[in-house]
């Protein structure tokens, strides 16, 4: 996903240029917004964190883009793209040093494993959105 604040700050196309330039193909993609409902389920797992309510409440508050990409080792090479979930301990160069302004509002979210993946892929789109 490109979350609501790299959104709102303009970043949709330099984030996108940046993952196809890493050689990573888009197989599904929508611009969409997440209810309060959807971002408690796909955030489920941190919900005893003491910054769930936080997340919960940046993820709904604009648009978001939400893909699908593929390539080999997408998982791994992807994490190393975007960089730490910090910013400010992210990697030069990575797409959250570039865009993301805190630890909360990191600019992407990305898969941490190749089942996670299938899982967060069919929260947000169907079998007739994949191509
Ligand atoms: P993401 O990779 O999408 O996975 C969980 C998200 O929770 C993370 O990116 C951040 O947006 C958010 N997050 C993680 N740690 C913190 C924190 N310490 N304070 C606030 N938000 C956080």
């Amino acid at each position: 996903m490109i979350k609501p604040d790299a959104v709102e700050n303009g970043h949709i196309g330099a984030i996108l240029e940046k993952i196809t330039g890493a050689g990573f193909n888009i197989v599904a993609m929508k611009y969409t917004q997440l209810s309060r409902r959807d971002a408690q389920e796909f955030y489920a797992i941190h919900k005893e964190r003491p910054f769930f309510g936080e997340l919960v409440e940046f993820m709904t508050r604009g648009p978001i883009v939400a893909a699908i990409l593929e390539k080999d080792n997408a998982v791994d090479d992807f994490r190393a793209l975007i960089g730490a979930t910090n910013p400010a301990e992210a990697a030069e160069g990575t797409i959250r040093k570039l865009f993301a302004t805190s630890i909360g509002e990191n600019a992407v979210h990305g898969s941490d494993s190749d089942e996670n993946a299938g899982i967060e892929g069919a929260f947000h789109f169907s079998g007739r959105e994949v191509f």
